[in-house]
C-alpha cells in the first residue's frame, strides 16, 4: 500500500521512527536510492551545472520517485509544481525537501555573517535568522543551506564574509544562535526551517585563500579551532551536515569516514543527514582519489554521505554497487532513515504544502518589521576603526557634506553575494541615508570619483574589473571636495568581489580608489572613510593616514539608514572586529590565537636583529586586531578581581572587572575575556576567547563584570584527542579587544 500524505495527521501523533521504518519497508532499493538524490533547478544556478541538464527530465524522475530533495526550487508556486509531483505522480507520494542557500536573509536582508559576526550580540544574530526563516519558509523552502561555521583567517578566501570570523569561541556561540534562529525549538512549525552546519570540514584552511584548493591543516588545530563549531552545532539540533570541497591528509572529506562517520556519526551522535557540497561525490575523481564516479560513490556512501547534491553518482551506480554485495544495504537504510526522519519532522508528511503558503508570502516577505530588524542588524555591526580626531558623530548642522565613491550611491552591493530572492539594487544606499538623515538646509552632493566595476555579473560569473583603473571621475571629485565642508569618502568592495569561487591575491583597494583617496585628502582635511567590503582591506595608507574610519560590510538592505544614524550619532557604535584585518596580503594568514614558537614574534627585540621570527619588511601586529572597535565614549577597566588564585578540577573561580563609561555619551561595550595555558602537552594560543558579555553603561556609570572559571573553560584537546584541562598556571584576561588586557594568574591543581 503507498504511504500517502495524511494532512489528518499531526506530528504529536506519529511514532516518527516507528513511520519511517514502516515507509522503508515498503520502498524498493531504487527508491530509496531516489531519497538520496537531490538535484539542482535549472533556473538558479548556484554551481557547475553538467552539459546538457534539462529541466523536465528533472521534473520526470520526480515522478519516478528518483528524487528525494530539489536545491534552487523557490517561491511558492515553483515548489507547489516540483511537490505536487512527488506527491501525486510517484508511486509513494514521499514529499520533496527544498533546500536552498539563505545565508543573511531570504528577501529582507541582514548584513553579511562576517559583518553581522561583529556584533557579538547573540540575540540579534538568532533574530535575523529566525526572519529569514520566516520568509523563506513562507516561500516554500524547507532547508537552509546555512550556517557556514568554517574560521576564517584568510582574507584571500572570498568566503570569509560567510562566517563567524577567526575565533572559535565566537565563532561556536554564532553558529548555535544562527542553528536556533533558523530551526526554533520545532521543526514543524511554519516558521522554521532546517539548518546545515557547513562545511564539515576544514574547508577555511585551503591553502593560500584559494578557493576549492587542498587544505594544510593539523589535528590539534582541527580539533581545537574547526571542530568545535559543528560539534555544538550538533548539540544544539542542527537537522543536516553539509562536508566540503576539500580533502584532510590528502582524503577528500565526501570520501573520509574518519570524519563523517566515526567522529560526527558515532561520536558525536549526530541524527541528522550529511548532504554533500555541490558535486563533492564527482570531485572525488579530479582530486584523483577515485578511479570513476561508480568508486567516488561507493567511497561517499562508506564514509558517511547521505544525499548526493548534484553529482549524479548514488543516482547511477548505487543500485549496481549494492546489488554486487560492494556494499550493504543496510548503508543505504541507515541515510534513508535518517533523511525521512526530517522530512517528518518539517511536517511534510502531515502536509507537504504547509510551507507554500500565499498569504504569507506576500505579507511577512520584506515587511517593514523584518527591514527594521535588519536595521538594527546593520547598526551593531557597525566597527569604527579610528575616530582620532573625534570628527564623528557629525552634526547634522553642516552646511554642505559631499559623498564621493561609487560604493555610496551603490543599491545592490550592501545586499551582498549570497542574496537569496533579494531585488536587486532594493538596498539603501549611503548617498540615500544621509539624504534622509540631514535637513534640506544642508546640502548634499555626490561624484561618482571612481567606478569598480561595469556591472552586476551573473551569479556563476567573475566581476568585470578592467576599468578599475579609470580616473575620468577624479576631477569633479576632487572640485566638489574642495568646495564641501566635509566628504564621506565610501571605499571598498563591490558585493561580487567577495563570496564563494572569488578568492584574490591582493585584499587592497582596487583600481583608483586609493588614489582618489590621497587626491581627495590633499583638498579637504575633513575626510570620513566608509569601508563598505565583504572580507577586511589590507590597505596601510589608508589606515595610517586617515583619521576617522568606520568599517561598514555589507549591511543588506537598511545599510544606508544604519550608517547615517551612526556618522550623526543617532546610534553610538558598538560592533567589534570578528576577524583581525592585516597590514598587507603577506601577512595573511594573520590571527590573534596563534601558538607560540620557540622565538616568539610579540618579544620585545631589536628589531634590527634576524634570528627571531617576523618579517624584515612589515610589522608584526596586524592593522586592526580582533576584538577591536570604538565607540563615541570611553571604558575604562579596572580592579581585575578573583575569587580564588587555584582551583581544583571540580571547583571554579570568579574573575570580574569593573568597566566605567568615561565619556559623555551613552555606549554599549563588548567586554572580552581570554585566557592563556602557561604550560601544556600541547602548544596553545598565547591567548584565547573564553567569554564574552555587552553592557550599556550611561555616562559616569560603571559595572562589574563576572565570568565563570570551570575546567571547561581551560579545557583543550590534547594529543589524546580528548578534552581536558591540564594542571598549571594560566594567565586571565580581560578586555575591550583582544589587545590592551588586564591580566591575573591563577594555577589549577
Ligand atoms: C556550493 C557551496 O559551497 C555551498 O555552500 C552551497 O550551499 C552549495 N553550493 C549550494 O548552493
Amino acid at each position: 500500500m503507498a504511504v500517502k500524505a495524511n494532512p489528518e495527521k499531526t506530528e504529536e501523533h506519529i511514532d516518527i521512527a516507528s513511520a519511517v521504518n514502516d515507509l522503508l519497508s515498503k520502498m524498493t532499493l531504487e527508491e530509496k536510492i531516489g531519497q538520496m538524490n537531490q538535484y539542482s533547478s535549472t533556473w538558479d544556478i548556484t554551481g557547475p551545472m553538467p552539459e546538457g541538464v534539462d529541466e523536465q527530465e528533472r521534473y520526470q524522475k520526480i515522478t519516478e520517485g528518483k528524487v528525494g530533495s530539489m536545491l534552487n526550487v523557490v517561491g511558492v508556486d515553483a515548489t507547489r509544481k516540483a511537490q505536487r509531483l512527488a506527491i501525486e505522480h510517484s508511486r509513494l507520494g514521499i514529499p520533496l525537501i527544498f533546500g536552498y542557500d539563505v545565508i543573511h536573509g531570504y528577501k529582507t536582508m541582514f548584513p553579511i555573517p562576517l559583518a553581522e559576526s561583529c556584533s557579538w550580540d547573540l540575540e540579534l544574530i538568532e533574530k535575523s535568522a529566525r526572519i529569514a526563516a520566516t520568509e523563506s519558509a513562507a516561500s516554500g523552502v524547507h532547508w537552509t543551506f546555512a550556517p557556514m561555521m568554517d574560521i576564517g583567517r584568510d582574507a584571500r578566501w572570498g568566503r570569509v564574509i560567510e562566517g563567524g570570523g577567526e575565533d572559535t569561541h565566537l565563532g561556536t556561540k554564532i553558529a548555535v544562535a544562527r542553528v536556533k534562529g533558523f530551526q526554533g525549538n520545532d521543526l514543524s512549525r511554519k516558521d522554521t526551517i532546517a539548518a546545515t552546519a557547513k562545511h564539515f570540514a576544514g574547508y577555511g584552511f585551503i591553502v593560500g585563500g584559494r578557493d576549492y584548493n587542498t587544505t594544510e591543516l593539523n589535528t590539534n588545530t582541527l580539533y581545537n579551532h574547526v571542530l568545535p563549531p559543528f560539534k555544538a552545532s550538533v548539540e544544539a539540533g542542527v537537522a543536516t551536515v553539509m562536508n566540503s570541497f576539500n580533502d584532510i591528509d590528502g582524503i577528500p572529506v565526501t570520501g573520509n569516514t574518519h570524519l563523517q562517520r566515526r567522529i560526527l556519526k558515532e561520536d558525536w551522535g549526530f541524527e541528522g543527514f550529511i548532504i554533500t557540497d555541490w558535486n563533492t561525490i564527482g570531485e572525488m575523481k579530479k582530486h584523483q582519489y577515485a578511479k570513476d564516479l561508480r568508486e567516488a560513490s561507493k567511497r561517499a556512501i562508506l564514509a558517511g554521505a547521505d544525499m548526493d547534491m548534484e553529482s549524479q553518482g548514488f543516482e547511477f551506480f548505487l543500485k549496481e554497487i549494492v546489488e554486487s554485495g560492494e556494499v550493504d544495504e543496510s548503508f543505504v537504510d541507515e541515510a534513508v532513515r535518517r533523511i525521512l526522519t526530517l522530512k517528518f519532522k518539517l511536517g511534510l508528511f502531515d502536509d507537504p504544502y504547509k510551507y507554500c503558503d500565499e498569504h504569507l508570502e506576500k505579507t511577512k516577505v520584506f515587511c517593514k518589521e523584518h527591514r527594521d530588524a535588519s536595521k538594527e542588524a546593520a547598526l551593531k555591526s557597525i566597527v569604527l576603526l579610528k575616530n582620532e580626531k573625534n570628527q564623528l558623530p557629525l552634526s547634522k548642522e553642516a552646511k554642505s557634506i559631499a559623498v564621493i565613491g561609487s560604493l555610496a550611491d551603490d543599491k545592490d552591493t550592501p545586499i551582498g553575494t549570497w542574496r537569496a530572492q533579494a531585488i536587486p539594487f532594493s538596498a539603501v544606499s549611503l548617498l540615500e541615508g544621509i539624504q534622509n538623515k540631514v535637513s534640506d538646509d544642508v546640502e548634499v552632493r555626490f561624484s561618482k570619483g571612481y567606478t569598480l566595476s561595469t556591472g552586476i555579473p551573473e551569479f556563476t560569473q567573475t566581476l568585470d574589473l578592467s576599468n578599475a583603473d579609470d580616473r575620468s571621475g577624479f576631477d569633479d571629485a576632487i572640485e566638489l571636495a574642495a568646495a564641501s565642508d566635509m566628504v564621506i569618502l565610501a571605499l571598498g568592495e563591490e558585493c561580487f568581489q567577495s563570496g564563494e569561487g572569488r578568492s584574490q591575491t591582493e585584499i587592497g583597494l582596487k583600481g583608483s580608489q586609493l588614489d582618489l583617496l590621497k587626491e581627495i585628502n590633499k583638498v579637504n582635511k575633513n575626510v570620513i572613510v566608509v569601508l563598505i567590503n565583504g572580507r577586511p582591506i589590507a590597505e596601510p595608507w589608508l589606515y595610517e593616514n586617515m583619521s576617522t574610519i568606520l568599517e561598514c560590510w555589507q549591511l543588506g538592505s537598511e545599510s544606508g539608514n544604519a550608517i547615517a544614524d551612526v556618522l550623526f550619532g543617532d546610534f553610538n557604535p558598538s560592533g567589534k572586529l570578528a576577524i583581525s584585518i592585516p597590514r598587507n596580503v603577506g601577512q595573511v594568514p594573520i590571527y590573534y590565537n596563534r601558538n607560540n614558537t620557540g622565538r616568539p614574534i610579540n618579544d620585545d627585540i631589536d628589531p634590527l636583529y634576524v634570528f627571531w621570527s617576523h618579517y624584515i619588511d612589515s610589522e608584526k601586529t596586524p592593522q586592526y586586531s580582533f576584538g577591536h572597535g570604538l565607540s563615541y565614549t570611553t571604558f575604562e577597566y579596572s580592579n581585575l578581581e578573583l575569587s580564588s588564585q587555584t582551583m581544583k578540577m571540580d571547583e571554579r573561580i570568579f574573575v570580574s572587572v569593573e568597566v566605567k563609561n568615561i565619556g559623555n555619551m551613552k555606549g554599549t561595550e563588548t567586554v572580552q575575556f581570554y585566557i592563556n595555558d602557561l604550560y601544556s602537552s600541547t602548544i596553545r594560543p598565547i591567548k584565547e576567547l573564553k567569554g564574552f558579555t555587552k553592557i550599556e553603561l550611561e555616562p559616569g556609570k560603571s559595572n562589574r563584570v563576572v565570568f565563570e572559571i570551570t575546567w571547561e573553560t581551560l579545557a583543550f584537546y590534547g594529543p589524546d584527542r580528548t578534552l581536558a584541562a591540564e594542571p598549571g598556571e594560566f594567565e586571565i584576561m580581560i578586555g575591550g579587544n583582544s589587545e590592551e588586557l588586564l591580566t591575573q594568574k591563577i594555577e589549577l591543581i
